[in-house]
């Protein structure tokens, strides 16, 4: 079914957006965050979604930015800086941008907030139509060779269509969900896989020719005060993967598979008056090595649980992955290569500023650490791309809403977003780590950490409306947010302290931020089976006995076999972020019925496997 809505095509206001008000005294208690607008805990009328980046697209001609805070499309002609704004439905949150070049160029924009895609004619003036092609659209690019548009769906579905006719869509549901960015080589596709940062080929019927994830590294800092950062790094979280220059791009982030000592502490709080802590002595999270600029790196690598990477595939066969670790900073949310340099942006630096700019210029050394400087900077980059004519490096700051062309800053217009939660949880809070460095988009990263007080724990998804689902983590031990900032913002991240002010700024906006669709239920099972697990879960299963109310679970902590007491999770959303459990001993939703996973004692004891599978197909619709 296509929507054919003809959206208003304004020029854009170029009126001047001036910073809030400054009051000075309360900024140092920020630390590392030194936006002055953060000092009153100012909040957006509307809160803004989580960074995704990865929001340009270029031609010879024209930049075309997508804007997931304004919900609107920005079209900059690289001759003039003339700038042309779209608007876009209200929360339609355009993100991914495809270029369709010839004759009649067109931009494609994923519409992430509304499940479609946007057709904007890039000459000729028509007005852009858009179309629904899946419930959480993510990827997107354009299939020259045969005229087609191919979506990813974090579902598992690659969407095809022609971009040109009012036709239909071709869904091809691929044998795994957590698809990310798709890409084109000659016949065949190339998706990402967004928690579990890999790279699959597939050919044009969507079989799967070859899959590779980047190298698990070994990394040995010698025996530190707080922070370990010993041990194995796994890649996590592929944040952008692209293609250029022969070779496949992805900026990724990889996470300590090892013990997190949380005992050890930042010892120098920040001091009254500086606008950062001292970092030198590392944080649970940090590292605590330092090699001067108080940035916590042993030699030119970040000790932090969570690294930013940069890795490069070559395109024919994707043999010998090579990985380069990227610094300082976190949230490395776009990718953009030209012949001999690629560009990385860091959304954890939030701010421009010379020694920590956002947006990081890597030389791929084999097995380097670190080699990064800094490159075209703005506040809030969200997004980079390198012109094809002329290399010139192209820059999008979200707030104020720029473009940086080369060194030229283009002002966009627009409103300010600024959100003083929505900056605090993605800020690296010091050393190299931010809140959505493990709680990517909001969510969660799909992992199992390992602390020295707790033991396994997979990291909890944010739900919108979390505080009703107040006691936090699976001991239940935080009373509330006010409980939770302290610990992990100012201890663990080695972060600035936080009044409850500021607090209540990033409860609020996790309460209220938009929400992305959910993925489609998976094909094969019938409603008839989903109503027949309703049932079972409603009444006989006893399942709403603990996961009750609009969130799913009654906030208690119980003990359902599974070694100890935990909180009864949300059930919401369930079926998007595997593995389930606080150890995440249940790997898929059937695992979670079988005896090392709690079992018979979670539940109704007597169930058949007809049963279980009908409250697998209700559990996968919630
Ligand atoms: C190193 C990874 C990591 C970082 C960084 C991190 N978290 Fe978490 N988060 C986790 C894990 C793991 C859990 C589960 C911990 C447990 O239960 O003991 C969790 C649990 C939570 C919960 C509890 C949800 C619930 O339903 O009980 C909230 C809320 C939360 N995190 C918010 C944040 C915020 C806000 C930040 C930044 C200040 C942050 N997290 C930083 C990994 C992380
Ligand atoms: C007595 C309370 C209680 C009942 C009854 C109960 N649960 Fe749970 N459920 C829990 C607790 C507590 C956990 C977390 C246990 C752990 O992680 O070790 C949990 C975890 C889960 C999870 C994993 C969620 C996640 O995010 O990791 C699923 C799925 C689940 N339950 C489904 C069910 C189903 C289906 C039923 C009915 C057959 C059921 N539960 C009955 C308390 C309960």
């Amino acid at each position: 079914m296509r929507k054919a809505l003809a959206l208003t095509m304004v020029l854009a206001s170029l009126s001047c957006i001036g910073p809030g008000p400054v009051t000075n005294e309360s900024v140092a208690t920020l630390g590392p965050f030194t936006d002055p607008r953060a000092a009153g805990g100012a909040r957006a009328d509307r809160p803004p979604p989580a960074i995704s980046g990865g929001t340009l697209g270029v031609t010879a001609n024209v930049i075309v930015a997508a804007d997931p805070d304004r919900d609107r499309v920005l079209l900059v002609r690289t001759s003039d800086h003339r700038v042309v704004e779209l608007a876009m439905p209200v929360g339609s949150e355009p993100t991914r941008v495809a270029i369709a070049d010839g004759l009649a160029p067109m931009a494609l924009v994923v519409l992430r907030g509304i499940g479609e895609v946007a057709t904007i004619r890039l000459s000729g003036g028509a007005s852009p139509t858009h179309r629904w092609v899946c419930d959480a659209p993510r990827g997107i690019t354009y299939d020259s060779a045969r005229g087609l548009a191919r979506v990813a769906c974090q579902g598992g579905d690659l969407v095809s269509f022609d971009p040109t006719i009012d036709g239909a869509l071709s869904t091809m549901t691929l044998p795994f969900d957590d698809l990310r960015d798709v890409m084109i080589d000659r016949d065949t596709l190339i998706v990402s896989r967004f928690h579990a940062a890999e790279l699959v080929q597939l050919d044009l019927a969507g079989n799967v020719l070859r899959r590779q994830t980047p190298p698990i590294v070994l990394n040995d800092f010698g025996a530190g005060g707080a922070g370990t950062g010993n041990g194995n790094f796994v890649p996590s979280v592929a944040w952008r993967t692209t293609i250029a220059g022969g070779f496949v791009w992805m900026s990724h982030q990889r996470s300590l598979d090892a013990t997190i000592d949380v005992s050890a502490r930042t010892t120098t709080p920040p001091m009254v008056g500086q606008p950062t802590p001292s970092r030198s002595n590392g944080s649970p999270y940090g590292g605590s090595e330092t090699s001067g600029g108080g940035i916590p790196r042993f030699g030119a690598c970040s000790t932090a649980v969570v690294q930013s990477v940069l890795t490069q595939f070559n395109i024919d066969d994707f043999s010998m992955p090579n990985s380069v670790q990227i610094g300082p900073g976190a949230l490395p949310v776009d990718v953009a290569a030209s012949s001999n340099q690629a560009f990385v942006v860091m959304a954890g630096l939030q701010r421009g500023d010379v020694s920590t700019n956002g947006v990081r210029a890597v030389q791929m050394a084999q097995g380097g650490c670190g080699e990064s400087a800094p490159g075209a900077g703005v506040d809030n980059p969200i997004a980079v791309a390198v012109l094809p004519a002329t290399g010139t490096t192209v820059v999008q700051g979200r707030d104020p809403s720029v473009l940086m062309i080369g060194g030229v800053v283009i002002d966009l217009g627009g409103d300010s977003v600024f959100d003083t939660g929505h900056a605090l949880f993605h800020v690296d809070a010091g050393q190299g780590v931010a809140c959505a460095s493990c709680h990517p988009e909001g969510g969660d990263d799909g992992r199992v950490w390992h602390f020295s007080d707790t033991g396994a724990r997979r990291t909890l998804s944010l739900p919108h409306g979390l505080s009703s689902t107040a006691p936090f983590h699976w001991n239940g031990e935080l009373h509330d947010m006010n409980e939770l900032m302290p610990l992990v913002f100012t201890e663990r991240m080695g972060g600035a302290d936080l009044d409850v002010q500021h607090v209540a700024t990033v409860t609020q906006w996790l309460d209220q931020r938009p929400t992305a669709l959910r993925a489609s239920t998976s094909a094969g099972e019938t409603d008839l089976a989903i109503a027949r697990g309703r049932a079972l879960f409603e009444g006989r299963a006893q399942c709403a006995q603990c996961h009750d109310g609009p969130m799913l679970t009654n906030a208690t902590t119980v003990d359902v076999g599974t070694g100890a007491a935990f909180q009864v999770p949300t059930l919401r959303g369930v079926s998007r972020r595997l593995p389930l459990m606080h150890d995440g001993c249940a790997l898929t939703l059937a695992d979670r019925f079988t005896a090392n996973c709690g079992g018979r004692s979670h539940g109704a004891q007597d169930l058949t496997s007809g049963e279980i599978a009908d409250l697998i197909a209700y559990l996968r619709t919630l």
